[in-house]
């Protein structure tokens, strides 16, 4: 089935194969391009980035995709369009399919991208919401390819909140075979939901959940570490309950050296001394500047297959 008109709001919104198409299609454009070839198959289309929140990573690479794929993007920040508040979502989904190709969202609740999605009459792809952030987990799967070649049988540690990024690096994992472990404090861990539909896609792919209250714990065998802030947009109100709550769930060359020559990521922004050792992310194993790089190979790769 083609992947021309579809929607990407969550991970599982693609198939196991589909979720392959676009890594392959991804290297190959980063290959191409970074040998002066330039592919242009979205010439005068465009994108309409509608962001609820800020961004650096998000934005930056979204834009820059379309205008490598020959395209426009307009983005519209959250003093502009008043999703839900000066508008309705539902008509601001009919009116803005009239103008663009194709539409990348960044929300605050889960449901609102995906009350875009149903009424737009064009492809939507979720640029972040409270739920998932699909886009982040292409671009980690295409860090992991490159840095650790079969994804099959990988172990992904994750270390602190099973938040929109957590949830979509384990369905991704779970996509692709590879297995995926968290480390969380109580009450902190993966939605059920989250673990029941990796259940469900491991069925095919053979992949393993582990879930634990330590970092050391899940730490042995790991291929790769991988963390995010402990505080995420929209929840600013409970930092100060977080950073009591994440205290030790930080990754650190010590816990590094517990996995399997583990490599480490990070979606980025960083908060230093806590999540994360400001050290590792300079060091030899750290491969998150490839993986923010990589935002851009991968949406590349999906928008050219999504857009009409
Ligand atoms: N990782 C990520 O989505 O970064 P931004 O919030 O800067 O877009
Ligand atoms: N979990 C973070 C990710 C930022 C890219 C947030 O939602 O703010």
């Amino acid at each position: 089935m083609s992947l021309r008109g579809r929607n990407f709001v969550n991970v599982t919104d693609f198939s196991n194969r589909e979720i392959e198409q676009v890594l392959e299609l991804g290297l190959e454009l980063k290959t191409r391009y970074q040998a002066g070839i330039r592919d242009e198959p979205l010439r005068g289309k465009t994108l309409g980035m509608l962001f609820q929140k800020p961004s650096l990573r998000t934005r930056a690479s979204f834009e820059v995709a379309m205008n490598q794929l020959g395209g426009n993007a307009l983005y519209m920040g959250p003093a502009e369009v008043g999703m839900g508040e000066r508008e309705a979502v539902d008509d601001v989904a009919m009116v803005v399919s009239g103008y663009f190709d194709v539409i990348c969202a960044r929300t605050f609740g889960h449901d609102i991208v995906e009350q875009l999605a149903e009424h737009a009459s064009v492809p939507v792809i979720n640029a972040l919401s409270a739920g998932e952030h699909p886009c982040q987990a292409l671009a980690d799967l295409l860090t992991l390819r490159e840095w650790r070649g079969d994804l099959r049988g990988l172990k992904v540690t994750y270390v602190g909140d099973g938040n929109n990024v957590a949830i979509s690096l384990a369905l991704a994992c779970a996509k692709v075979g590879a297995n995926f472990a968290i480390a969380a404090p109580n009450g902190f861990d993966l939605p059920e939901e989250c673990v029941e539909r990796f259940k469900q896609e491991a069925q095919f792919t053979g992949s393993k959940i582990e879930q634990a209250n330590t970092p050391e714990e899940v730490a042995p065998g790991t291929h790769a570490f991988y963390t995010d802030v402990w505080t995420s947009m929209g929840q600013e109100e409970e930092r100060e309950r977080r950073l009591k709550a994440f205290e030790g769930f930080c990754i650190t060359e010590k816990l590094c050296a517990l996995g399997e020559d583990a490599i480490v990521l990070h979606c980025l922004p960083a908060h230093y001394g806590e999540e994360i050792e400001h050290d590792v992310t300079r060091g030899p194993r750290s491969a998150i500047w490839d993986q923010a790089h990589n935002r851009l190979h991968a949406q590349k790769a999906l928008l050219a297959l999504v857009t009409p």
